[in-house]
């Protein structure tokens, strides 16, 4: 039997962070060492809270890190509330997890279990990458200890999500964005070029097996979700996209993604461009790729493993409504 992938989860826990969490947590081949988080679908708080919750409800044990408040310059600006809502879970239910999070900063732990696990272990984060730039930076020799970092971000060959052309978790915190790029770690950018690809649908929720202890909770989330994705449709209609839980199946299993080698930098100016991933295409530079892009996926695949590790039931693709 191969050795479990032991991995270190980056999160601002908003609603598909959630999913991520679940997804990881029930994999049989990913070993979660520990989740770090960052602001972002809300305060740190809130989303250290929320990880709490999920660890919690899939019933494992996992020491949770909280990080980074604000962005490398200025202040934490909230955006997410209208996809996430108030609480980032949806905003209806509010939560008290038993769970306490760890008296050790995110910041001290990474450098703590990267160093003592050289070339070992695989960062996944599906938030601003703050955190690994506030660890890069205290600590510079840190990221040729870091196996691989795949990331949930970006939009390489596509429009964005908060502005026209950058995705929130680059747009949230483009200087660390910039660290983290320049760093010489190996770098897999699941962005919006994929994860706009795999949705989880209105009759997948309602399906959802009743007796996970999460169930309750991820049924009123994705509701939120789904409608903050579809206004105006009415339910039963319904699709929104599955961002972070495709980052962890690409930590998993990386052949679910076509990977690209690119120069890839980030846009930290701009009138119009600010957290731009900017890749360049041009085959005539001499400049060596720094990311591997994924440029498509292998959505069936991926969709038939998260519905069946997380107890939603399978859809006929294309269609609205179970097999
Ligand atoms: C990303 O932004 C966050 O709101 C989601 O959790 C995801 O990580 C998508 O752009
Ligand atoms: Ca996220």
């Amino acid at each position: 039997m191969n050795p479990r992938i032991p991995i270190i989860l980056d999160m601002d826990t908003g609603i598909d962070d959630a999913l991520a969490i679940i997804y990881a947590l029930q994999s049989p081949t990913l070993e979660v060492l520990g989740i770090t988080t960052c602001f972002g679908n809300g305060d740190v708080a809130t989303t250290t809270r929320n990880t709490l919750m999920m660890v919690e409800l899939s019933k494992h044990t996992v020491p949770v890190y909280a990080g980074a408040r604000d962005p490398l310059v200025g202040q934490f600006i909230p955006t997410a509330e209208a996809f996430h809502g108030r609480n980032g879970l949806g905003g209806l239910t509010d939560h008290r997890p038993q769970l306490r999070a760890e008296a050790e900063s995110a910041v001290d732990y990474l450098r703590r279990i990267i160093r003592s696990r050289p070339g070992e272990i695989t960062l996944v984060v599906t938030g601003r990458l703050t955190n690994l730039a506030n660890a890069l930076n205290a600590d510079p020799g840190l990221g040729f200890l870091i196996k691989r970092v795949v990331l949930m971000g970006g939009a390489a060959f596509v429009g964005g999500n908060v502005t026209p052309v950058s995705e929130a978790n680059i747009w949230g915190d483009p200087e660390a964005a910039w660290v983290v790029f320049h760093s010489g770690v190996e770098l897999v950018m699941v962005g919006l070029d994929v994860t706009m690809q795999v949705m989880i649908e209105d009759a997948q929720v309602s399906g959802m097996d009743p007796r996970r202890a999460y169930t309750p909770v991820i049924q009123e989330a994705l509701d939120f979700y789904l409608a903050a994705y579809n206004p105006g449709q009415p339910k039963g209609h319904r699709q929104a996209p599955l961002h972070d839980p495709l980052a962890v199946a690409v930590a998993e299993d990386p052949s679910l993604c076509e990977l690209v080698g690119y120069p890839v930098d980030i846009e930290l100016g701009g009138t119009m461009t600010r957290g731009m991933t900017v890749v360049d295409r041009r085959s005539w530079i001499r400049n060596d790729p720094n990311v591997l892009v994924c440029q498509s996926v292998d959505r069936e695949r991926f969709l038939r493993e998260f519905c069946t590790r997380l107890g939603f039931p399978l859809l006929d693709p294309g269609s609205v409504g179970p097999l």
